[in-house]
């Protein structure tokens, strides 16, 4: 399989790296991309930047420039489920925008006009995850151009009560996945709760938090 990955951070990409074989960078613009092989596996992976907007100049060159069979995001997330832990890993079943409010016009909060409110990951990739993983949470997961701490946290949590996590690309590469007919899958690993210590624990957690979602792709990839 050609695999599209996306990563927002150098700090949450460094095991896939390692992993790769036959590396060669490319840069297009600002964009670091690293093509590999992994087994028999061609891997593009991409660091795409913070946030919502990066995410998805990034994923639309991923697939422009280099046609994946499917498109990865993999990095870290704030706990918004009280039963996560810093370390666990979190499979995105749907994604949704919590960081949208188009409600005046009739729409959901979180729904953008002409796009669903939740982005739905494709279903087989979903049901191989969840598989590879007895610890993994299956759910939602929220994204927006916002490092979620205790006082937004209520807000977020009022809209999406379910949400498992929130992070701020999933939501982004797949409403763009989406567009183009790619089929998708939102990784991430908790670094943080989401509270007040989430901006010191995100540092301290970040690479932790990154390898247990990588090493859940690279699971996945072992085994395909
Ligand atoms: N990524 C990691 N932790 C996060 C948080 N608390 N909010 C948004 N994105 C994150």
């Amino acid at each position: 399989m050609k695999i599209g990955i996306i990563t927002p951070m150098p700090e949450e990409k460094g095991s896939l790296v390692a992993a790769l074989d036959n590396k060669q960078t490319v840069l297009i613009v600002d964009m670091e991309i690293i093509l590999g092989d992994y087994g028999h596996h061609q891997v593009i992976l991409m660091e795409s930047g913070i946030g919502k907007v990066a995410a998805a100049t990034a994923t639309t060159v991923l697939i422009q420039q280099y046609h994946p069979d499917a498109i990865i995001n993999t990095g870290s997330a704030g706990a918004l489920d009280p039963q996560l832990q810093i370390g666990d890993t979190v499979i995105g079943r749907q994604l949704a925008y919590s960081d949208v409010d188009v409600t005046v016009f009739g729409y959901d909060y979180g729904q953008l006009p002409g796009q669903p409110t939740y982005f739905e990951a494709d279903q087989m990739l979903v049901k191989t995850f969840s598989k590879l993983t007895t610890t993994g949470s299956v759910g939602l997961i929220v994204s927006g151009d916002q490092f979620v701490q205790q006082s937004q946290k209520a807000e977020i949590k009022k809209h999406f009560p379910q949400a498992l996590v929130a992070e701020m690309e999933g939501a982004a590469v797949a409403q763009v996945a989406e567009r183009f007919n790619i089929p998708f899958i939102i990784l991430r690993g908790v670094s943080d709760l989401a509270n007040g210590d989430s901006g010191i624990d995100f540092d301290e957690y970040v690479v932790e938090a990154g390898r247990a979602s990588a090493q859940l792709l690279l699971t996945f990839l072992d085994q395909q």
